[in-house]
């Protein structure tokens, strides 16, 4: 298929989409004819890229607050008609600990971004998303996988969005979604 039309029409959220990886997913899903809508905490960041990337609208949303998350999907209802991929990319990697240098409360807030995060955008989308036969995707992790020194919350909290999309593909699957994994290794952004 011809480069820039691959996904015309299709409408994608990109959580954490103001920097990083998440930013080139957003690029990557405009230069293939998406509409994007980048969802990011960090709201200069965020507005900064909107007006970057033509075509791409930015809405301030933390992925923690449920309220939050509702008003992101409303507004892209009402903004596009239609919702046909959410990217669950937002998370966090914090410095590397060994374990008796953490803490529960600690642990507690990353499982809130990148665990808990994941399921309340996933939730609130899905009914969207069975309409147009739509996609989740997880940016998970390598060290979910593999393990990782001197980070083992950051790696608890990475191990279960690859083990989350197994009911959703169970259970949802056959309701016309197509829940994906990726787990990148080492990146270094801009
Ligand atoms: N960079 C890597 O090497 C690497 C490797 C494997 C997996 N990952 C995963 O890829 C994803 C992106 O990583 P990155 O390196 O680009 O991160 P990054 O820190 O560069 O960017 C993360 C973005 O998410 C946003 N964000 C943070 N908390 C948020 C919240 N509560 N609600 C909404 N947005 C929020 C930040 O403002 C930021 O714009 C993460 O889930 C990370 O765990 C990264």
């Amino acid at each position: 298929m011809a480069a820039g039309t691959r996904y015309a029409g299709k409408v994608v959220i990109v959580t954490g989409g103001g920097r990083g990886i998440g930013a080139g997913i957003a690029r990557a899903f405009l230069d293939s004819g998406a509409q994007v809508v980048i969802c990011d905490k960090d709201v200069s960041g965020g507005q900064a890229l909107e007006q970057q990337l033509p075509g791409a609208v930015f809405i301030p949303c933390d992925v923690t607050q449920e309220e939050d998350v509702k008003t992101l999907i409303s507004e892209t209802i009402l903004r596009f008609g239609h919702l046909d991929c959410v990217v669950n990319n937002a998370g966090y990697h914090p410095p590397p600990q060994w374990l008796e240098e953490t803490s529960a409360q600690g642990f507690r807030q990353l499982l809130e971004l990148n665990l808990l995060g994941t399921y309340t955008v996933t939730k609130l989308a899905l009914p969207h998303l069975r309409k147009t036969q739509g996609n989740v995707i997880n940016i998970s992790s390598l060290v979910g996988a593999i393990g990782q020194s001197q980070a083992v919350p950051y790696v608890a909290t990475k191990y279960l969005p690859r083990k989350h999309l197994d009911p959703i593909v169970g259970t949802v699957g056959s309701l016309n979604t197509r829940p994906q994994g990726h787990n990148p290794g080492g990146h270094l952004g801009p």
